[in-house]
């Protein structure tokens, strides 16, 4: 029995990317292992928003040269958003000759065979579609849950904001179609999915390749009617799409979960125009304002990017007030990382690492402790929480997430996993929540 190991970089996309390989892998008859040393067939699937995600791949791949000089039937497979790029393919060929096959975003489905010829001929085969526009729509997935899956409703980016990589690798944005979207999430549910997350790098503007008025807030609709699923995510929003029609879903549509995610990047207006984000913090405010209004306990989370080119002392002042202001639940911190080809990276003012590693760490000091506060305000209450599995630390406890997206731990029954309990929370930290089965 031939086995497999796949090692995912990056971000839910391409998680869920990995599942539809996997899903691949086991059609072709082979069995998944964590260990690399028992693996025939070797995948990265790599990511390359930040600097250090590649470097990450790097790293891993120079421990794989010895084992292939071991083993030379092995097959080392690189794909992802890194493998987009032909300066990093020029560097794999050179310099990593231990990689058999590289293939990219837009043809997973290919991999079959991709194998196969490298089989046949014994060298280096690589396939990259520069465009998505044969993205195979209809893969399926070995989900990693049985309780709670991925579900793709676009691929690629239209935005341009100036610091991001994904539009060159990801390509344009392509809705697919929402028949496509909502049968796999009935089959899904059918099979006793609860919760479903809908990916893609900016769901707002779901629709607009479709060619009719068909909206992001018509496809949550359609969804919140399936039987049987209990929870629906998104992610990632735009402040610049969200519409009303998708404020007013969290009152109408009843499993939609409370959980906002909304990356602002900066507080300062002037380096959110040099992004090309095109809102204001203004617009961005007035966003939080009017969900909070409507669903006063909803959970806010964001994405800051600390230093971005020519971002002054006052601007990165002007996103410590943004965040008191909004008072996030949690936020992913990013230094920005200059990635070739953007925009930004050609921008002349580049702050300084010193300065930028002080303003990271002023912005955690000022994000945890309203972390710790937005907790606390949720002791003595109850919450639906889907259970996880077994707590990592702590095998008495089980874990899951709540409706608002918090990391819940309480003792119970292994046989709740997959299953929605309500949980009356006694304490908190910074980063969870723990409490007692009601
Ligand atoms: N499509 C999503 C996010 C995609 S990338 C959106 O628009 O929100 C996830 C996050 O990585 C971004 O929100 C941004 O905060 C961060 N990021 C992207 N490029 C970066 C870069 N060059 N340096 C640092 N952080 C970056
Ligand atoms: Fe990148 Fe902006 Fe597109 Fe998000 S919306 S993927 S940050 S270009
Ligand atoms: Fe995601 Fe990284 Fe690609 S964040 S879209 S895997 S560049």
């Amino acid at each position: 029995m031939k086995k497999y190991t796949i090692s995912t970089f990056g971000c839910q996309m391409n998680e869920h990317d990995s599942e539809k390989i996997s899903w691949i892998l086991e059609d072709m008859g082979y069995t998944p292992t964590d260990d690399i040393e028992e693996s025939d067939f070797i995948v990265y699937n790599t990511c390359v928003i930040r600097k250090s995600a590649e470097e990450k791949v790097y790293g891993q791949l120079g421990h794989l040269k010895d084992l292939k000089r071991r083993r030379p039937d092995l097959i080392i497979a690189l794909c992802g958003c890194m493998m987009q790029r032909e300066d990093v393919r020029e560097v794999i060929t050179s310099k990593h000759k231990h990689v058999d096959i590289i293939f990219g975003t837009h043809n997973i489905h290919k991999l079959p065979q991709l194998i196969y010829s490298n089989k046949q001929t014994g060298k280096t085969v690589i396939d990259i579609l520069e465009e998505n526009k044969e993205i195979e729509d209809n893969i399926d997935a070995n989900r990693t849950h049985s309780y709670k899956a991925y579900v793709n409703i676009m691929y690629g980016c239209n935005n341009f904001c100036t610091y991001c990589i994904v539009p060159y690798v990801r390509g344009r944005e392509q809705s697919r179609e929402p028949e496509n979207i909502i049968k796999e999430i009935e089959a899904l549910a059918a099979s006793g999915c609860k919760e479903v997350t809908l990916l893609g790098q900016n769901v707002n503007s779901y629709g607009n390749t479709l060619g009719g008025d068909y909206s992001f807030a018509d496809l949550l609709k359609a969804i919140n009617e399936i039987e049987g699923l209990e929870r629906i995510r998104f992610m990632t929003s735009h402040p610049k799409d969200l519409s009303n029609d998708v404020i007013d879903s969290y009152i109408e549509l009843d499993k939609l979960c409370n959980h906002l995610h909304l990356p602002v990047q900066s507080g300062s207006n002037s380096v959110l125009h040099s992004m090309n984000r095109k809102y204001t913090k203004e617009d961005y405010m007035k966003i939080i304002h009017k969900i909070k209004k409507i669903e006063p306990k909803i959970a806010i989370t964001t994405d800051i990017i600390v230093g971005f080119p020519g971002e002054t002392e006052e601007d990165f002042q002007e996103t410590l007030d943004l965040v008191q202001e909004c008072k996030f639940d949690s936020a992913y911190t990013f230094l920005y990382s200059p990635r070739e080809g953007t925009k930004a990276a050609e921008m002349k003012v580049q702050v300084p690492d010193d300065v930028k590693h002080k303003r990271f760490n002023r912005l955690l000091d000022m994000l945890y402790p309203i972390g710790l506060e937005k907790n606390e305000e949720l002791i003595g209450e109850t919450l639906q929480v889907l259970v996880e599995e077994v707590s990592k630390n702590n095998e008495e406890f089980l874990s899951g997430r709540s409706e608002n997206a918090k990391l819940v731990h309480f003792k119970g029954d292994p046989a709740l996993i997959g299953t929605i309990v309500p949980v009356k929370i006694e304490s908190c930290t910074t980063f969870t929540l723990q409490g007692i089965l009601v």
